[in-house]
């Protein structure tokens, strides 16, 4: 296959992928929770085929397994099973279908590191010392004073060990208590966990993200990890160690290698790995896969100062780091993390979005931030994430039931939802939105929509631009003698930029100003935070 097939072929080169957190999303059968019906129901709000809708190429849907819901899905206790609250494994086809209806690809979460400690493995291999199943998992005696095996931290906050009464051994878990990890260094874990992939792609699943892709694999011989020198103190002490040997380990890449292989014998797959890495670390994991139909997550965008040239220079780095097959991708949001507008306001966000949606590769937007809506401060009596808690913030705030109309709990359910609906619910939904043309989901839909139609947007190379001003960030994406140009303010004040163009359509600005003109930039005056997108004529 030459690489121009491939970019016909695979619909990763194409699609924006829309983030959904189901209990948040649309609840069907109003018991406060939502659900696959629930998504089915809302399709048409993705992608209706026409320009009136968003314009999503695919969905990636947190996790909907079976599952006792102590990290709400992140602890699996059936893989090929849907959760009840969710609905059922015919409820889920009918969601396939409907989304392929559409022209929509369905991307699912493979939580790959950890089951719950209610999976019918744990279950077994935790009964004894010689069941068949004990090596699933990793475990190991006390030491002899009976503390834990190695000074390895969870993610969520004290020993990555517990002790097991039943045999008095310690088994290893990357985050809860209740979602031991399981051995990937066991040839039978593996091929059950294939299983797992192949199972979903025979019902069309499109493609996978997976979770704690990093944790995968640990130190054959579990040595402690070292301190880390520039820990300062903080609320979760995972920090206070380096984890070079409970992550990132380089089995972990050939473990990717073979997800990929697996991937690559089936039609049109694609898998994204979560992993928050800088740029060394992110090629390490493109170069992991030979086929191309994998990528970490680039979350920097998350996590960068907002400062224009450590921006610029980020992407300037990360496409220089990617080789021709390597397909990069951009984040702003999820359920793990603050929502873009909380952390730096409605204008800023507007210009990530352009940023997002006009940088090559994958952008991936979180349900709910086309439509500019902002974490919540959920009362402790009312807290869901007991253990969000402890890693640093309690993630509730950001996934908060969508805000649909400003009828009651915000068109979610009928039924009064898992988590309060934001207060603002009356101002900032969807209804309301798409009634006004220059409105947060208005520029989504149309930055999505000039995208998916531009083949140079979906094709063309990158190139940043030098202006001298260390405000306002540049680019152009150029294919064959076509040209856009980007031009983006990260300045509260206003800002003059000048380029050797004369005629240009402006194609769209961050606030709707001066859309579908022919406007002369060899001067270009930006409003504080104002972003443009131009089809440059040489
Ligand atoms: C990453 C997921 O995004 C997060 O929500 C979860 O708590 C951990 N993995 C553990 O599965």
């Amino acid at each position: 296959m030459n690489d121009k097939h491939k970019f016909q072929l695979n619909w990763s080169r194409k699609a924006v992928v829309y983030q959904i957190y189901p209990r948040s999303f649309k609840d069907s059968n109003n018991d406060g929770i939502g659900d696959l019906q629930g998504i089915i129901d809302k399709l048409d709000y993705l992608n209706d085929g026409t320009e009136k809708s968003l314009g999503i190429g695919a969905i990636w849907l947190s996790p909907i397994y079976k599952s006792p819901m102590v990290d709400f899905g992140y602890d699996i206790s059936g893989y090929t099973d849907v959760d009840p609250v969710f609905g059922d494994l015919k409820t889920f086809d009918r969601l396939v279908k409907e989304a392929h209806k559409r022209d929509i690809k369905v991307i699912m979460d493979f939580v790959a590191n950890h089951t719950s400690i209610e999976h019918p493995w744990f279950k077994e291999s935790r009964s004894s010392k010689i069941n068949p199943k004990r090596d699933w998992y990793i475990w190991k005696n006390p030491k002899p004073d009976g503390s834990p095996p190695n000074n390895w931290l969870s993610v969520f906050g004290g020993s990555a060990w517990t002790l097991d009464k039943t045999t008095n051994q310690y088994y290893l878990h990357s985050f809860l208590p209740e979602q031991p990890d399981l051995n990937w260094r066991n040839v039978e874990v593996q091929a059950a966990m294939e299983k797992v992939l192949e199972f979903w792609m025979h019902r069309g699943v499109d493609g996978f993200r997976s979770d704690a892709a990093y944790h995968l694999i640990k130190d054959d011989q579990l040595r402690d990890n070292p301190a880390n020198p520039t820990y300062k103190g903080a609320k979760n002490s995972y920090n206070s160690l380096i984890h070079t040997y409970s992550q990132g380990r380089p089995e972990a890449l050939d473990t990717m290698n073979t997800f990929c292989s697996i991937l690559g014998l089936h039609r049109d797959k694609y898998m994204v790995s979560e992993a928050y890495l800088d740029i060394p670390e992110m090629t390490k994991l493109y170069k992991a896969c030979s086929n191309g139909l994998h990528a970490p997550f680039n979350f920097n965008l998350i996590s960068l100062p907002w400062d224009a040239k450590l921006i610029r220079n980020h992407i300037d780095d990360f496409e220089a780091s990617l080789s021709k097959n390597d397909w990069p991708n951009y984040v702003l949001g999820n359920h793990d993390r603050p929502r873009v507008v909380s952390r730096i306001g409605e204008k800023r966000a507007r210009l990530l979005a352009m940023l997002l949606f006009t940088l090559r590769g994958m952008p991936f937007v979180y349900y709910g931030e086309e439509i500019g809506m902002k974490n919540i401060d959920i009362p402790e009596d009312l807290q869901k994430d007991l253990f969000g808690n402890l890693l640093a913030d309690n993630r509730d705030g950001e996934r908060t039931p969508m805000q649909w109309d400003d009828s009651a709990n915000a068109g979610f359910s009928n039924a009064k939802p898992w988590l309060p609906v934001g207060e603002k619910y009356k101002d900032v939904n969807v209804e309301k939105e798409l009634d006004d043309s220059l409105s947060m989901v208005h520029l989504y839909r149309r930055l999505i929509h000039y995208r998916t139609n531009s083949h140079v947007l979906l094709h063309g190379s990158y190139r940043s631009l030098d202006l001298g001003d260390n405000h306002v960030f540049a680019y152009l994406r150029e294919l064959s003698d076509e040209k856009i140009l980007v031009i983006l303010n990260f300045s509260k004040d206003e800002e003059s930029v000048f380029f050797p163009y004369q005629k240009t359509k402006v194609i769209c600005t961050t606030n709707g100003e001066k859309e579908g003109k022919i406007i002369d930039i060899n001067k270009v005056t930006l409003s504080p935070y104002q972003g443009y997108v131009v089809e440059v004529k040489t």
